[in-house]
């Protein structure tokens, strides 16, 4: 008989704390009105619900719109005085609240704040006719914020204080499904000290790590690890600029951004050529890389279901693991300052995150942010 329990008993770590994914992301933005307006027209996310001063809320505006199961909320602040306007003045429009959805907000608080994390909302229970929903939050990586929401007793649009919303505008959807991943930038030597933060407060794992080795091109560089949470729902990758000839791309998010922060969404699609198909045709700029990148690509990848020419066509970039491979291509910032931009990405098997595709990337960030004389 076995002296040590834990070799006949494994000891099962609980997850303290257990994440059904991501529940919105809210942007601070100047104006929140033309900003649903864009999300919607060249996104194809449909208006879901609205606050503001026509449903009792003076001091700011939200939209929040949908599609698939990503919720985009959009707000403004009203008067001069708000505080979001500072966030807004430091930032440019940005990304604010990762809001995670959970079975017990209040644990969720608690077991993050034990661990060290810094309170944002402390457990707030909110509630209307169509039921309850508790909320809370910490900070992480800069003035970025994660909320926890509790949303099981709630049957409304959104959350108490919103009103379902139908503007009569609705382009068609685009295909985006879910957030994939959310990936944070932050400052020199900066990295770890957020992996050890989403490891020991959140119990996140790390899945993935690249230097930079792996991902640096003649100039630019950079270091990323992915951090995932127990269950895979929510992936945080997070980077830091590293040592090249010329500027870092993600320094050049820091001295635009001011200060760590949200740097790409990844949305996940079920049909990518559909999907790019439709984003291209309604504005949306993309970052290209050379076409010599599509005459050595199935040398790389093997056997895929699509063709190189439809792909080249588009832009779409390919990357094969163990398990599969993945399509992908990333916007050019979505806004003035150089800051945040969205991938979009179709998994066949894969989980990883391109690691394959980096260096044609990167020379095409370069090209861009050489056109924006911040190289
Ligand atoms: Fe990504």
């Amino acid at each position: 008989m076995s002296l040590n329990p834990s070799a006949s008993a494994p000891m099962i770590q609980e997850d303290f704390l257990p994440l059904n994914g991501t529940d919105h992301l809210e942007f601070y933005v100047g104006n929140a009105k033309q900003a649903a307006y864009f999300y919607k027209t060249a996104f194809g996310f449909q208006d879901y619900a609205y606050a503001g001063p026509e449903t009792g809320v003076k001091e700011k505006s939200s939209y929040v719109i949908k599609q698939g199961k990503i919720i985009l909320v959009l707000t403004t602040p009203l008067q001069p005085e708000h505080e979001i306007n500072d966030h807004i003045r430091q930032h440019g429009d940005g990304v604010k609240v990762l809001a995670l959805g959970v079975e017990d907000a209040t644990r969720a608080y608690e077991e993050t704040v034990k661990r060290g994390a810094k309170g944002y909302l402390s457990p707030q229970r909110m509630s209307d006719e169509h039921g309850e929903i508790v909320t809370s939050g910490i900070h992480t990586y800069g003035d970025t914020v994660h909320l926890f929401v509790e949303r099981k007793n709630y049957r409304g649009p959104f959350m108490p204080g919103f009103q379902a919303y139908n503007s009569g505008y609705h382009p068609t959807q685009t295909g985006l499904l879910h957030v994939d991943h959310c990936v944070g930038n932050v400052d020199w030597g900066q990295m770890n000290i957020w992996c050890e933060f989403y490891k020991n407060v959140m119990g996140f794992k790390q899945i993935i790590s690249f230097d930079d080795k792996d991902i640096s091109t003649e100039y630019s560089a950079l270091m990323s690890k992915v951090m995932s949470n127990g269950n895979g729902y929510v992936k945080f990758p997070i980077n830091e600029p590293a040592e090249g000839k010329k500027k870092s791309q993600i320094e050049e998010y820091i001295q635009f951004y001011k200060g760590p922060g949200v740097q790409h969404i990844a949305v996940a699609t079920g049909d990518i050529i559909h999907t790019v198909q439709e984003l291209r045709s309604r504005g949306i700029d993309f970052l290209r890389v050379p076409d010599t990148y599509y005459e050595t690509l199935l040398d790389r990848v093997g056997n895929i279901d699509e063709e190189v020419a439809i792909l080249k066509d588009l832009g779409l970039l390919v990357d094969r693991d163990d398990e599969g491979y993945l399509l992908q291509i990333f916007t050019k910032p979505v806004e003035d300052r150089p800051t945040l931009f969205f991938e979009i990405i179709q998994r066949k098997g894969a989980t990883s995150f391109g690691k394959g595709n980096f260096k044609a990337l990167f020379e095409s960030i370069e090209l861009e942010q050489g056109r924006r004389g911040n190289l």
